[in-house]
């Protein structure tokens, strides 16, 4: 998503919402529930509002009911849901632990909370991310560094992570952004070099594969969202993974006052549980996890084999290495000179006329008022000084993502979950402005 200070595109959310509408008006939204739910007492039927997402069934009403007349809506009050659902996901991805958050946001502070990353500390972080990954790095009042990405992928560029490490870094943060997986390879194996410790965000990336096996426990541990617009969701809500036990009760201490795990204290901690309810709804929606990510796997593969027809249209490449993409996002790049000069966001439009709503994507974090203003933060400059702030902001260069953010495009998970013969309309419609695209650029 945009970060919200930067002037331009529709952040990510807005955008899932407006496509929502798109899609409905094209009858393609699949939705599974009524459009006015079934009351289950005398009061008036309530109507639901009519989005692509999330997509609603008995299951999950039932299992959010079966909450409400529990009495125990959390945790702390002896439900069970939770715990089901971190073992649900856990044996899912593979993963000894899981840790339920209230968001992938609290997902991150957890994990650097139990890594107890602070002032003076450095942490790694790609330039094309959600302001949320550095958000949970200024939390701790560490400094967060960007690393530049690799356009083909769209992912961060392991040379640039490694050329951003410094006696200071204290952990390497890469992002699966879009839910493809970053280069794991290259970067744990740049952490065990360096005796950093690595942690996913993998909060767009739930089911996505590296070399067979999912993503998250590939370094200490992986962060999930599982917010509105996720392939997996409950409005809210988040995860952390992890093969390492020590890692498991530090973050499960962290994220619960009085979290009871024998474990050394660093003295910080949080309250940020997932409530049952949450829980009810992602255990409910693990049932169709997979097959949702099955079509979108299938019309991904046939998208991106058609648009690799239409000169100036790049899909983002798979990382060698990965084995499965979540398709939370499905990115390509757009050139231009291929369109008769036709810019950007006259594409979109165009594209949007047809009923096909496309995102431009992030713009350039890294140099948002939202960062820059670090700088000028008394806290900040209290603990790094003034001087080193104006460093920090050259050392956060990124040409290869200033270029990125220029070309990007974006379709959303939920259009994925359509079908093949919308793939193909999709690059009728891109070949048909292709045509075009000299008169429109002159208009
Ligand atoms: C890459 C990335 N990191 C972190 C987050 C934060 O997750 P949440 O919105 O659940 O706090 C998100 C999701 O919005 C994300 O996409």
């Amino acid at each position: 998503m945009s970060d919200s200070a930067a002037p331009r595109p529709v952040s990510r959310r807005t955008f899932i919402r407006k496509t929502a509408g798109a899609s409905l008006a094209l009858g393609l939204t699949g939705r599974t529930h009524a459009a006015t739910a079934t009351p289950t007492t005398n009061a008036a039927p309530i109507p639901l509002a009519p989005p692509a997402w999330p997509r609603v069934n008995a299951a999950d009403e039932t299992a959010l009911i079966e909450v409400l007349r529990s009495g125990r809506w959390g945790r702390t009050a002896g439900g069970k849901r939770v715990a089901t659902f971190e073992a649900t996901f856990a044996r899912r991805m593979q993963a000894r632990h899981c840790i339920a958050t209230s968001s992938g946001t609290t997902a991150l502070l957890t994990a650097l909370g139990a890594l107890n990353i602070g002032p003076g500390d450095e942490v790694v972080l790609p330039a094309y991310t959600f302001v949320a990954t550095f958000n949970s790095i200024t939390a701790s009042f560490a400094l967060p560094v960007f690393a530049d990405t690799d356009a083909a992928t769209f992912q961060v560029d392991p040379k640039s992570v490694a050329a951003a490490l410094t006696p200071a870094t204290r952990l390497i943060l890469p992002v699966h952004i879009g839910g493809s997986p970053a280069d794991l390879d290259a970067l744990t194996a740049l952490a065990r070099s360096r005796s950093l410790p690595l942690i996913e965000d993998a909060c767009q990336a739930p089911l996505a594969e590296w070399r067979g096996q999912p993503v998250g426990t590939q370094g200490l541990g992986g962060c999930f969202s599982f917010q509105a617009s996720k392939n997996l969701t409950a409005g809210e809500g988040g995860a952390i993974l992890t093969n390492d036990d020590a890692f498991a009760d530090l973050c499960y201490n962290y994220h619960t006052p009085g979290g009871g795990r024998p474990s050394p204290s660093s003295g910080r901690g949080a309250n940020y549980r997932l409530t049952e309810f949450q829980a009810a709804l992602l255990v409910s929606q693990m049932a169709r996890l997979e097959s949702q990510a099955q079509t979108r796997d299938a019309n991904a593969a046939h998208l991106s084999a058609l648009l690799r027809q239409i000169p100036g249209m790049t899909p983002a490449t798979l990382t060698p290495g990965s084995t499965r993409s979540a398709w939370h996002l499905y990115m390509f790049r757009y050139e231009a000179k291929a369109f008769s000069g036709l810019p950007r966001a006259k594409f979109i439009q165009a594209l949007a006329q047809q009923g096909v709503a496309v995102s431009s994507g992030y713009t350039r974090l890294n140099t948002s008022a939202h960062v820059l203003a670090l700088a000028e933060n008394p806290h900040y400059q209290r603990i790094y000084g003034k001087t080193a702030l104006k460093t920090w902001i050259e050392r956060n260069t990124c040409p290869m993502n200033d270029r990125l953010v220029e070309e990007a495009l974006w379709l959303p998970q939920t259009k994925l979950l359509t079908d093949r013969s919308e793939m193909e309309r999709i690059a009728t419609v891109i070949a048909d402005i292709q045509k075009r695209s000299g008169d429109l650029a002159r208009a």
